[in-house]
């Protein structure tokens, strides 16, 4: 992660990533492409970009996961034939699979070293601090994205691997999906997980907007209403399914 004493300040690092090619003449293009990208990321607005795109590229297959998913309530052969029609992708799918890994690991060591930078400029907190722009949902961002981060390792090992899901069928989600979530803990522990997607997206993407340009700013959370539509939607489109199954409006 390369933080250390040496690294440039953050404003100076970014200048230096925008300088023109000339100054890298006998350099080669190569060298040029290579430094920019390292100074873009040194650089704190850098670190900022690769935090928007890599979570636009999240919320992407956030979207697309759970539309699909939802198919359960009307027709759950469905939802195992979407698993299959995925796999028919083959190589590909692992392509698509790796950029979001990339996207993951990227956010979250921009996130630290966000974070990080943030402590070091001011190592002392403040001695009272009353929130004047932010809301619940930006001063909760690093604790739900950790665990949402401790729920995608546990989702995996229960709907991908099974690991963690006894009935688990290989290529049968929505029979897999019954299995595990007819459990209470773990349709709770699903529930909470969603609850902090919810304020994860509904921060984030704002954020994302601001950091892009897109949004002016704005003191007040209420203002962000496409965020916070997107939020609603995804985490309820998800919730729903665990509660219909504690409920019983899914078979088990
Ligand atoms: C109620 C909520 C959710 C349900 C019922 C659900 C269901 C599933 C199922 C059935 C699979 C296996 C699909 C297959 O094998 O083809 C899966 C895979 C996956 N889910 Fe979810 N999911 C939920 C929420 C989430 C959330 C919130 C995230 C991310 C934050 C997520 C990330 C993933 C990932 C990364 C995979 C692996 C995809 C792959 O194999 O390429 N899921 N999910």
């Amino acid at each position: 992660m390369g933080e250390g004493a040496a690294t440039p300040s953050p404003t100076s690092a970014f200048r230096t990533a925008l300088r023109s090619p000339s100054t890298h003449r006998g350099a080669g293009a190569n060298a040029y492409a290579m430094n920019l990208v390292h100074n873009i990321w040194q650089s704190t607005i850098g670190k900022k970009v690769v935090m928007a795109l890599t979570g636009l590229i999240g919320i992407g297959f956030i979207v697309s996961h759970v539309a699909s998913n939802l198919a359960i309530f009307t027709n759950p052969a469905a939802v195992d034939d979407y698993a299959k029609f995925l796999r028919s992708f083959g190589p590909l799918l692992w392509v698509a699979r790796a950029v979001l890994i990339a996207a993951v690991i990227l956010h979250v060591v921009a996130a630290v070293q966000l974070t990080r930078r943030k402590q070091a400029a001011r190592p002392v907190g403040y001695r009272s601090q009353e929130p004047q722009v932010s809301s619940f949902a930006s001063r909760s961002i690093r604790w739900g994205g950790a665990i949402l981060l401790a729920f995608v390792v546990f989702h995996l090992a229960d709907l991908t691997w099974g690991w963690v899901n006894p009935g688990f069928v290989h290529l049968q989600p929505s029979r897999n999906m019954a299995a595990s979530l007819t459990r209470w803990p773990v349709a709770l522990f699903y529930l909470v997980a969603m609850a902090s997607l919810g304020l994860h997206i509904w921060h984030g993407a704002w954020s994302a907007m601001r950091t892009l340009g897109v949004y002016r700013p704005s003191a007040h959370p209420l203002k962000r209403a496409v965020p916070a539509l997107l939020a609603i939607a995804v985490a309820g489109g998800f919730a729903a399914i665990p509660l219909a199954y504690l409920f019983g409006i899914l078979p088990r």
